[in-house]
């Protein structure tokens, strides 16, 4: 008897007749490129804008926070970019590609690697970890920006 409630089971999920998994609670709130243009840049570049130095007429200007609020303002921005690499490996933004689930991850990790730099307040890592970030943004780009292809805000310079 049991042995045939199992079949009957075994039988209709081949079918297809099981019940369809809930509907995931969250609603996508974004395109992309707001994803893009209004979360990931402000906080990506709140990284970059302390991170090394520039040169002005004056002589070079050390970018890094002086204040203990100036790093941990870097920190909440690095643990931000790490949770949005979480939100990008969201079904409507991963559209099931490997590699983009790949590299979102590695964008989780180089904004951790970016937060114990802000943690440790160390100027030269923070340059370092800021510098590999960048390279995810890029290696995601040169594979799904194309030129041309989307119309949102104009923003220039992005990686
Ligand atoms: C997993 C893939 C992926 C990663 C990682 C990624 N991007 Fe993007 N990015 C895209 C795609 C796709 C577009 C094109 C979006 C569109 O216009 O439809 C884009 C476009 C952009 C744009 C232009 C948005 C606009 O106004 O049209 C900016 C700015 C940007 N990315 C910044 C960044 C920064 C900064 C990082 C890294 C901190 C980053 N992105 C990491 C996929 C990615």
């Amino acid at each position: 008897m049991r042995r045939c409630g199992l079949a009957l089971v075994v039988a209709l999920s081949v079918l297809g007749c099981e019940a369809p998994p809930p509907p995931a609670p969250y609603e996508q709130a974004t395109e992309i490129a707001e994803f893009m243009a209004w979360l990931l840049e402000p906080a990506a570049d709140a990284i970059w804008d302390s991170a090394g130095q520039v040169i002005t007429e004056a002589g070079v200007e050390e970018l890094a926070p002086t204040t203990d609020e100036g790093w941990d303002a870097v920190r909440n921005q690095a643990a931000l970019v790490s949770e949005l690499g979480n939100l990008l490996m969201m079904p409507h933004f991963a559209q099931e590609r490997p590699d983009w689930v790949e590299i979102s991850r590695g964008m989780v990790r180089a904004g951790a690697r970016v937060q114990r730099a802000a943690e440790a307040q160390d100027a030269q890592a923070l340059f370092k970890e800021g510098g590999l970030l960048y390279q995810v943004c890029v290696s995601c780009h040169q594979i799904y920006w194309r030129e041309g292809r989307f119309a949102a805000t104009q923003a220039e310079g992005a990686p």
